[in-house]
């Protein structure tokens, strides 16, 4: 089925426009869990810790350590606000759902990320086509401990702010899909996971690595911005990044040449 018509079809993937603005930090209330949810935030994470070792990066892990997220029940937004915000100073806001992506970036562009506070059922362990909290907390929360990632996440927003031109935001877009969501990085033991997007979902964490997929280098980041990519099917092609500081300045250097920072 045509991705836009799936899209069409499932309400948490279609963008809110927002009319107010959204609980920051100590403002984000605890929802009131089942015992079935938070079971399968403890299936999910359990999952995830098995096959993350030798699969995602040093920089994901001793995030995921520092920010000691709790592996029996599911975070409070609060609590994880607090300790981004005394490592990196961002601060997380609660967000009903997927967000237009002029509100997102405007969020990402002040070091707030906007995060869900909902989990996905659990008939869908594998796959959930629209962000929810595991995503957004297990698998976007431990990169914004990175000092260049953090830096280069605010970046990213401030150049989506800053662009008015359609093509260019689609090849920003793409930037970000395969960094953020899809990154991989050369770490010291050999080529590791950052992109939250196979970070938060199993079967695509045993397939990134994997020999059927194409791993290109970040450079030049032209070639990124140039690569479509396909949200309903496991990648098949991905880029590499030597580090953080590569992403941090090569992404600056190509938003500058466009005029976006
Ligand atoms: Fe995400």
């Amino acid at each position: 089925m045509d991705s836009t018509v799936t899209a069409a079809l499932d309400p948490r993937c279609v963008p809110i426009k927002l009319t107010h603005t959204l609980p920051v930090g100590d403002d984000c209330p605890y929802p009131a869990y089942t015992d079935d949810e938070q079971a399968v935030w403890r299936t999910l994470y359990r999952r995830m810790e098995e096959i993350l070792p030798g699969r995602a990066a040093d920089e994901y892990l001793a995030g995921l350590r520092v920010l000691g997220l709790d592996h029996e029940k599911i975070p409070a937004l609060a609590d994880v606000s607090r300790a981004l915000q005394r490592l990196t100073g961002w601060r997380i806001a609660r967000t009903p759902g997927l967000l237009d992506a002029a509100d997102f970036f405007g969020y990402l562009a002040r070091r707030i990320f906007p995060c869900t506070d909902y989990i996905r059922t659990r008939a869908e362990l594998d796959y959930t086509p629209a962000p929810d909290c595991f995503h957004d907390i297990f698998g976007h929360t431990p990169m914004i401990v990175h000092p260049r990632f953090a830096d280069f996440y605010q970046q990213i927003g401030r150049a989506a702010l800053a662009c008015s031109d359609p093509a260019r935001m689609e090849q920003l877009t793409r930037i970000y899909w395969f960094t953020v969501e899809f990154g991989l990085v050369k770490n010291p033991g050999g080529l590791r996971i950052y992109g939250n997007g196979i970070i938060s979902s199993h079967a695509e964490t045993l397939h990134s690595l994997s020999d059927q997929v194409v791993k290109k280098p970040f450079l030049p980041v032209e070639s990124v911005a140039a690569q479509p990519y396909d949200i309903w099917h496991f990648q098949e092609t991905l880029f590499v990044i030597d580090s953080f500081d590569q992403l941090e300045a090569e992404f600056a250097a190509w938003a500058g040449r466009h005029g976006l920072l």
